[in-house]
C-alpha cells in the first residue's frame, strides 16, 4: 500500500513540536561549538539525558542534527537558524508560532470555522496586543519574532525603494525598529519616527542604536492618533492583524494625519486571486490570522487595488501607484504599494471579500 502524502500533513505537528522544543531548550546554541553526546548536551541545557537521546534521533531524521556515532550529535547547516545568535535566526519565530499560546489557537480552529470568532479572543478574552501588554515575556518573544521576519525582508525593500527622496519616514506599528533602522541606514539624510504601543517599542534601543540620533521613538495607539508631518508612512505587517473594519479605521487615522503630498507604503503578504503551491506560506499565514488575530492576508485587490481604498490613495479614485514589488523569495512579503494622498475623499472602506 502506498503511503498517502496526507499522512505527512496530518502528522506535521510532530516535527513542529520537535523543532519547538529544540528552540526552547537552546539545543542549537549548545551544539554550536561542536558535537556533543546526549549526556553532555543534557548537562548544558538542563534536559533529561535519556529523553534527549530520543529527541536527537528524531532531529537527525528531520535534518536538524547529524548523528556522528551511536551517541554523538552535531548541528547541521540547516539547524544553524535555530541558534539565537545566528544572523538569520528563526528561533523566536519558532518559539512564537509553535509555542503553547498560538498552538492552542490552532487546536481550537474548528470552533473558529463554525463561528468565525478567532480562537485567541475566545480563549483569552483579549486581542493579542492587549495580551502582550499584560505578559512581558510573551511580548518579548513576539517582538523578536517580528524582527526576525523583518530583518529577512528589509534588504529587499531598501534595495527596491529609494527612501532618500523623503525627509522623514514614520513606521507605524514599527515594532522594535528593525525595518526603520534598515531604511535609515539606506538614506543618510533621512529622519525616522518609530510609532508603536509601549509593549511594541520595548526592545527598540538595540536595533536603532546606530541611527538613534536621526530617529524619534513615539509611543502611541494608531486607532487614536498618528504622528503628523512625515513625508512617507510605512505600515508593514500591520493591516493583516485586523479585520476589515479595524484595518479601515487605521487607514482613516493615517490619512487624517498625512499631508496631501505624503505617501503611504503598505507592506503585506499578498494572496493571489488563484492560489498555487507557491502561495503556501501566505495562505498558512492567513489561517494563522484567522485563528490568532482575527485579521487576514488579503488579495492584491483586497489591499492594494481595491477601489474602496481610494479614500486613502487618491481622492479621484485613480489607480494606485505601485512603487515597489519585492521579490517573492524575500520572506514572502512581496506586495508593496505606495499611495499618494490627494485631497479629501470619502472614508476608506477595506473589502477583502473579493
Ligand atoms: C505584526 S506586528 C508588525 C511589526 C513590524 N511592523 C514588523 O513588520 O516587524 C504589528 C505591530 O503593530 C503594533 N500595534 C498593534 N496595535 C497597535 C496600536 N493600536 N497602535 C500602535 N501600534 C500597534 C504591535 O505592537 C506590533 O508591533
Amino acid at each position: 500500500m502506498t503511503r498517502s502524502p496526507l499522512m505527512d500533513l496530518a502528522f506535521g505537528y510532530m516535527p513542529a513540536q520537535i523543532v519547538h522544543v529544540t528552540a526552547e531548550l537552546g539545543l542549537a546554541d549548545a551544539l554550536a561549538p561542536g558535537p556533543l553526546s546526549s549526556a553532555q548536551l543534557a548537562k548544558e541545557t538542563g534536559a533529561h539525558a535519556p529523553s534527549l537521546l530520543r529527541l536527537l534521533r528524531a532531529l537527525t531524521c528531520l535534518g536538524v542534527v547529524e548523528q556522528r556515532g551511536p551517541d554523538l550529535f552535531a548541528l547541521t547547516a540547516d539547524g544553524q537558524v535555530l541558534r539565537a545568535d545566528a544572523p538569520d535566526s528563526i528561533r523566536s519565530l519558532v518559539l512564537l508560532f509553535c509555542g503553547p499560546d498560538v498552538w492552542r489557537t490552532w487546536g481550537d480552529m474548528a470552533e473558529t470555522l463554525r463561528t468565525g470568532e478567532y480562537a485567541w479572543h475566545r480563549m483569552t478574552g483579549m486581542t493579542p496586543f492587549e495580551y502582550f501588554a499584560a505578559d512581558e515575556e510573551f511580548s518579548a518573544i513576539f517582538n523578536r519574532a517580528m524582527a526576525e521576519h523583518t530583518r529577512a525582508v528589509a534588504p529587499g525593500l531598501v534595495a527596491a525603494h529609494d527612501f532618500a527622496r523623503y525627509g522623514t519616514v514614520a513606521d507605524l506599528g514599527g515594532g522594535d525598529g528593525s525595518l526603520l533602522a534598515a531604511i535609515l541606514r539606506s538614506a543618510p539624510g533621512l529622519r525616522g519616527v518609530l510609532y508603536d504601543l509601549p509593549a511594541g517599542l520595548e526592545a527598540s534601543a538595540g536595533p536603532l542604536a546606530d541611527v538613534a540620533d536621526r530617529c524619534e521613538v513615539v509611543p502611541g495607539d494608531f486607532f487614536e492618533s498618528v504622528p503628523e508631518g512625515a513625508d512617507a508612512y510605512v505600515l508593514k505587517s500591520v493591516l493583516h492583524d485586523w479585520d476589515d473594519e479595524k484595518a479601515a479605521a487605521i487607514l482613516r487615522r493615517v490619512r487624517a494625519s498625512m499631508r496631501p503630498d505624503a505617501r503611504l507604503l503598505i507592506l503585506e503578504q499578498v494572496v493571489p486571486e488563484v492560489v498555487d503551491a507557491d502561495s503556501r506560506g501566505t495562505v498558512m499565514n492567513d489561517i494563522n490570522m484567522l485563528v490568532s488575530t482575527g485579521g487576514r492576508e488579503r488579495t492584491d485587490r483586497g489591499v492594494a487595488r481595491s477601489p474602496r481604498l481610494r479614500g486613502v490613495r487618491d481622492g479621484r479614485g485613480d489607480r494606485a501607484d505601485p512603487a515597489v514589488q519585492l521579490p517573492r523569495h524575500r520572506g514572502g512579503v512581496r506586495g508593496v504599494a505606495a499611495y499618494r494622498r490627494q485631497g479629501a475623499a470619502r472614508a476608506p472602506r477595506l473589502s477583502s471579500n473579493i
